[in-house]
């Protein structure tokens, strides 16, 4: 039996369909082509029946992509599956994916329809898509709540009729890993010429077994594993592909299958769509939440820091991140402030650990996390110094008009002086405000990351401003939080600025020593 799996996505069909605003066609061709460099053998473009937005992207895309084939998605009636293949029309090759429910209770309750009429309008629809493309889907639509007879019969005839690939839909996310690979090894014992097509699978995660289900339907035969990255999708969503992938790389020991993913592309890939789609990936989801690499506990942390394989059975190079993340949390021993002040390039002997971590345990649990610079700030600034900051907003001033331009004014505290600057940009009160900080300080910050999240509910809610920036190639964290957001987004980067103006000191404090130590 042929050992690749083929990696279908859906996140531009049914992950779409999950979203609280649908895609512009630009965004979507984004999308398209993270997926076409990730590697994906076939992605699901759209609906084109279902509006003329999804229509165009469908057409934009097609005449996009190359390197991994695309689908379209069409009901069993003549007007769909004409919209897909007009749709496709620019694109080499391309598929056609239709269904319909083959279950008692969608035929009766849902479609009106025996089972007879079903397989007559299967057969007819997969006629009319072969005259567009040779390369033919269907779903039995809810197939894991269809009688097994009937799912026997339909799929030899839909095979008999020309259709390459028999998607085996879970589509309520009802199933269970024994009863799906049952299913699959039912179809591939009694249906005569089931070699002759690929059995898929396009679970649902209801219950949350949609990634155990299809790894249980890849072990019973199938051969292609529909699903979204990020598993977004109806309702509880969809088999997250970064997931399967995994398993399949990790445990090929077992599985004995691979794909043609590139791997280090999964995470660049993720949060690309996260983005676009405004869907924000849980810290703790598997392969691509930001705590999947990172170790927390003392044990962990030291164990890790001794040998990798003993907490990590997955290389954060390998789906494209850059290292394995140590917490500095009041949970962290000894090992991981040695490991991050070696990082930084400090010796043993340049600062006491005994000390060191006792102020690193005081500092973690007033702040919940510490970062490198607050470790050097610990080792090598006297307490009193470190306890007052430097900088600190004293006044701040917005204005945003109708033409697009946005005026600030700050007054700062440095030390003993105040200082004052405005500035005005086109990009928003934020970026005013930042200017006229940087006016001040002029340190080189490139902001990389700007995240505002609400806590609290209602009018109560404060807003609360996390940024990362770069700053010489190291990077620093800054908190703020307000009820105003523009204060909050301030706040953030004067303690930036603070954290930033600690490691200079911290590096003038070295130099100093240094001096003293040769005269
Ligand atoms: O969940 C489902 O059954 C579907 C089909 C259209 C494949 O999305
Ligand atoms: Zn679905």
């Amino acid at each position: 039996m042929n050992s690749k799996v083929i990696i279908f996505d859906t996140t531009l069909r049914d992950g779409e369909q999950a979203l609280q605003a649908s895609l512009s066609v630009n965004q979507k061709l984004q999308i398209a082509l993270s997926l076409e460099k990730c590697g994906i053998d076939i992605i699901e473009v759209g609906f084109p029946i279902s509006s003329p937005g999804d229509f165009k992207s469908v057409q934009t895309i097609s005449r996009k992509i190359k390197n991994s084939r695309i689908c379209s998605l069409a009901r069993c009636i003549e007007k769909d599956i004409d919209t897909a293949g007009e749709a496709m029309s620019s694109s080499d090759s391309f598929r056609i994916h239709i269904f319909l429910a083959t279950s008692t209770l969608h035929m009766k309750s849902k479609l009106k329809k025996n089972f007879d009429e079903i397989m007559d309008m299967s057969i007819f629809s997969v006629k009319r898509a072969l005259r567009y493309t040779n390369d033919v889907e269907f779903s039995c639509e809810d197939a894991s709540r269809t009688n097994i007879d009937n799912l026997c019969r339909i799929v030899e005839k839909l095979i008999k009729s020309g259709v390459k690939t028999i998607n085996i839909p879970d589509t309520v996310g009802y199933t269970v890993p024994n009863e799906i690979s049952s299913i699959i090894s039912n179809l591939f014992e009694r249906v005569p010429n089931i070699h002759k097509s690929i059995i898929s699978v396009h679970c649902h995660d209801d219950l949350g077994m949609a990634v155990g289900n299809s790894i249980s339907a890849i072990q019973a035969g199938a051969r292609q594993v529909e699903g979204t990255i990020n598993g977004i999708g109806e309702r509880a969503g969809n088999t997250a592909l970064e997931e399967i992938i995994m398993a399949i790389k990790i445990r090929g020991d077992i599985l004995g299958v691979s794909t043609n993913i590139k791997h280090k592309e999964i995470y660049r890939t993720s949060q690309i769509i996260s983005q676009i789609c405004n869907m924000p990936i849980p810290s703790n989801k598997a392969i691509v939440g930001s705590n999947a690499f990172s170790h927390s506990s003392g044990i962990h942390q030291d164990g890790v820091l001794k040998n990798r394989k003993n907490y990590e059975i997955i290389e954060p190079s390998s789906i494209g991140l850059k290292e394995v993340k140590l917490n500095l949390t009041s949970r962290s021993g000894r090992a991981a402030v040695k490991y991050y002040m070696d990082k930084m390039g400090y010796k043993k002997t340049d600062y006491n650990i005994d000390e060191l971590y006792v102020a690193f345990l005081k500092l973690a649990d007033k702040k919940g996390q510490v970062f490198d610079y607050d470790l050097e700030a610990l080792a090598f600034i006297n307490r009193q110094q470190e306890e007052s900051e430097y900088f600190s907003l004293k006044f701040f001033s917005v204005q945003s008009i109708s033409n697009g331009l946005s005026t600030a004014s700050v007054k700062l505290l440095c030390g003993a002086n105040i200082h004052t600057e405005s500035s005005t940009t086109s990009n928003g009160p934020v970026d005013a405000i930042y200017q006229a900080l940087n006016r001040i300080t002029h340190f080189p910050i490139i902001l990389q990351k700007f995240q505002l999240v609400a806590k609290g509910k209602g009018k109560d809610a404060l807003g609360q401003v996390n940024i990362l920036v770069e700053y010489e190639n190291r990077k620093f964290h800054g908190i703020g939080l307000a009820t105003d957001i523009i204060e909050s987004s301030a706040q953030a980067m004067v303690n930036v600025l603070n954290n930033i103006w600690k490691a200079k000191e911290v590096n003038k404090q070295l130099k100093n020593l240094k001096n003293f130590n040769k005269s």
